[in-house]
């Protein structure tokens, strides 16, 4: 068994860290490193306990430690670890998983799924099987897509090329050709000078239309957002904007993708983000809550439009040549299946909508308390702090600032997530008040040190 002092070590020598600096890293006291987790509570090698209020990396939906996913691990481990879904082949629980989430997606109008191992796998998917199905119907000008300023939408390179912010992109580029960005309905920041919400839905609704028309609507394949942006800073839109840009998908018949990898499955008070706002999307991507990180899964739903184009086509231009070894891995499948039940049974969206309000009432105040905070927002159980160098300028905090107030917070017994100038809130979504009273404490004594 690994001591502290090895694993520190060997982490500073060995290790290269995902979106981060790894100059930082060689300094052996500066990671955290996290052994153990129970419920919403993780602890690190040195023995200290925090309230996770990241929720892992908003993936561990129903908790640590949860004895019906693990049993579900081992009896699967007990039958067969692996079995490929390539061609012909397929597994008991990657069908059992498929039917359920068919079930629990039809009123979005879902009815069949491709798996794969994560997030930035589902978009890969997603944007590919667009490009299929497009060319499966005839339509084989239509590669383009469009997605939101401020979008995150994984590290792939598809999606990575669709990703609206610079700092993902810019040491990578060039990006993948034909991949358009517009504005996001970002309330607090935008170039229109808008404070009324549903006035800058309609704006972005209609910028959307207006890039659409730009690029020619017979060039363009999917329409991809997120039904609440997370990584780009918790941006929610308002009630409007979502109904109106499906009808403008409609009106050109462009594919309306929801990528659902942060939003699915209870995270913003229903059980999808679509849902939410009341939306019938033509794919979604899920991965995170869908099997709440026991084991790394990923899935791309689409609907009975696209699967038409992709099943009445019988030349080579149906065919899917897409594909990844851990397709419907049995083990991360049979995960997902406790997990989904545990999601149903406890009502896991109704405890993300009410602890969501309870949470964000007890952070809004922030906003009058302390100079650093310009803003703070969410939805359910994704809520976002933006700090600010100063409230009339609106000009952004430095990113150290963050990391400090995530290092107290830390010290006060809660794991908060700095990214940028913004502080990410996402807890497990069975937290109680109990816990979520941890992170606002430990947020307060954090900011009430720092904010002169
Ligand atoms: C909305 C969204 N899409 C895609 C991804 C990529 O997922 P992964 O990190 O599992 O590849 C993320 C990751 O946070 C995400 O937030």
């Amino acid at each position: 068994m690994a001591t502290p002092k090895f694993v520190k070590e060997h982490n500073a020598k060995h290790m290269i860290h995902p979106m981060t600096h790894q100059a930082p890293l060689q300094d052996k006291n500066r990671p955290k490193i996290v052994s153990q987790g129970e419920g919403v509570y993780i602890t690190d090698v040195d023995g200290n306990k925090m309230v996770d209020g990241v929720g892992g990396l908003w993936n561990v939906n129903v908790g640590y430690n949860r004895p019906e996913i693990k049993q579900a691990i081992m009896d699967q481990l007990d039958k067969i670890h692996y079995s490929s879904l390539f061609g012909t082949m397929t597994n008991e629980p990657a069908i059992e998983l498929s039917h359920k989430l068919a079930q629990m997606a039809a009123p979005e109008g879902m009815k069949r799924t491709f798996f794969s191992s994560g997030g930035s796998d589902a978009i890969e998917t997603a944007l590919r099987l667009a490009r299929v199905y497009w060319k499966s119907v005839g339509q084989k000008d239509r590669y383009k897509f469009i997605s939101l300023k401020g979008g995150y939408h994984g590290t792939h390179f598809g999606g990575a090329s669709i990703n609206g912010n610079t700092i993902y992109r810019r040491n990578f580029e060039p990006m993948l050709p034909g991949c358009f960005h517009v504005q996001n309905p970002y309330l607090y920041r935008n170039p229109y000078g808008i404070t009324d919400h549903e006035e800058l839905g309609e704006v972005c609704a209609k910028v959307l239309e207006e890039e659409i028309l730009f690029q020619g609507p017979d060039t363009v394949a999917a329409f991809i957002a997120e039904p609440v942006q997370g990584a780009g800073g918790l941006i929610v839109p308002p009630a409007n904007y979502w109904p109106r840009i499906r009808e403008i998908c409609t009106k050109y018949d462009v594919l309306l993708v929801s990528d659902e990898v942060v939003t699915g499955f209870g995270r913003t008070g229903t059980m999808f983000g679509a849902r939410t706002w009341g939306v019938k999307p033509d794919m979604m991507t899920f991965a995170k809550g869908i099997n709440s990180g026991y084991v790394p899964l990923g899935a791309t739903m689409i609907n009975e439009k696209i699967e038409k184009g992709l099943l009445e086509n019988e030349d080579t231009f149906g065919m899917i040549m897409h594909g990844y070894t851990y397709s419907g891995h049995p083990v991360a499948c049979a995960a997902a299946i406790p997990n989904l039940e545990i999601v149903e049974n406890e009502d896991i969206p109704a405890n993300s909508a009410v602890r969501g309000e309870y949470f964000y009432n007890k952070l809004a105040p922030f906003i009058d308390r302390f100079k650093s905070i310009g803003d703070v927002r969410g939805k359910g159980l994704m809520l976002g702090i933006e700090m600010v160098a100063d409230k009339e300028t609106k000009a952004p905090q430095d990113p150290a600032f963050g990391q400090q107030i995530a290092a107290i917070a830390q010290k006060e017994g809660a794991m908060v997530r700095a990214s940028g100038h913004k502080i990410i809130l996402s807890p497990p979504l069975t937290i109680n008040n109990e816990e979520i009273d941890v992170i606002v404490n430990a947020l307060d004594v954090a900011f009430s040190e720092l904010d002169r």
